[in-house]
């Protein structure tokens, strides 16, 4: 992410206007649209908040890589406010005829869609949409590479605040492939703008990540220094589509028995740790299934703050569009 990159989420009033990476974004930012994610949370069984913030506009999802959680959410959290939601089915659109992505874009601009959400397997290109779109079009970058995912930061970061807001006094362990994790990224850069007072980065050598993207994080290879009084740990799974080569990567028996995030790893964290995963998860590889089904997970609470998390950004670009 260049510096212009971070001044391009900005309109000349200083309202986001795209949403493409966490880094450089100010704490108070974050928290802004941390509590107003969480004053779109109901009670479980109850009916989710609906608003007509963004009647009469159009969010399209344009997602080049597979998705679940991502993509539903932002369906969701679009048609909760009152758009109209477009979900461009990639595999049997024009770009498998050859049309480049900026014509396909260009194409869903002149149908009105006022807010695109991206994801994409290379580098820089929901910047570079961003930079071409017209003046009146959002960008909300859904995964990036294995550099940027804002949205999962945002809702890990919530997460991880309405276990302890106190990010000062906290040590957060993220374990698994570093290297290849765009959420580990938007995860460390989202709790180094909140001042968290330890993050451990755990991997096994040839997935460690290169120590100049994670500034002030503690990087190690084994759980005991990693995991050992932590206030959360959150597990990744291996990134096998962006791997060219496993070389070096144990075994599953062995990956587990080393890395796993178990009952029995769990016990090296704070009694109170919590078990983050931003899914999808491979149960028995990165994480034991039975610790996935326990009360000190908080999996399905991410998916629930996800959506929460989609229409706060949501809201508030909309909100910012009727304003020009
Ligand atoms: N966490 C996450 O991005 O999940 P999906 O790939 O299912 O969207």
């Amino acid at each position: 992410m260049e510096q212009d990159d971070t001044k391009l989420q900005f309109d000349p009033n200083g309202n986001l206007r795209h949403l493409l990476s966490l880094k450089n974004l100010d704490s108070s930012l974050l928290t802004e649209l941390l509590d107003e994610a969480e004053g779109f949370l109901t009670a479980p069984g109850a009916l989710p908040t609906r608003s007509r913030s963004l009647a009469g506009r159009t969010v399209g999802n344009l997602f080049f890589e597979p998705s679940t959680r991502t993509r539903a959410s932002f369906d969701l959290a679009g048609r909760r406010l009152g758009a109209d939601v477009l979900n461009l089915d990639v595999n049997t659109s024009s770009r498998k005829k050859g049309e480049s992505i900026l014509d396909t874009i260009y194409t869903l601009e002149a149908m009105q869609v006022d807010i695109m959400v991206i994801r994409d397997a290379s580098d820089g290109v929901p910047a570079y949409i961003a930079r071409h779109v017209e003046d009146h079009v959002s960008i909300l970058n859904a995964g990036e590479s294995d550099v940027s995912h804002p949205t999962q930061g945002l809702l890990d970061l919530l997460t991880i605040r309405q276990h302890n807001a106190d990010f000062k006094n906290m040590a957060v362990a993220i374990v698994g492939d570093i290297q290849h994790s765009r959420v580990a990224m938007s995860a460390s850069q989202a709790l180094q703008t909140m001042g968290i007072g330890e993050l451990r980065l755990i991997s096994p050598p040839a997935l460690a990540p290169d120590a100049d993207k994670f500034p002030g994080a503690t990087i190690v290879d084994n759980i005991t220094d990693g995991f050992r009084d932590a206030d959360v740990v959150m597990a990744l799974r291996i990134q096998r589509e962006r791997i060219g080569n496993l070389d070096g990567i144990p075994g599953i028996d062995e990956y587990f028995a080393n890395y796993g995030v178990s009952h029995e790893s769990m016990k090296l964290a704070k009694p109170d740790a919590i078990v983050m995963h931003p899914g999808p998860m491979n149960r028995g590889i990165e994480i034991e299934g039975a610790l996935a089904d326990s009360p000190r997970s908080v999996i399905t609470k991410q998916v629930t703050n996800g959506v929460a998390v989609r229409m706060a950004v949501l809201d508030r670009i909309g909100k910012v569009m009727s304003t020009r």
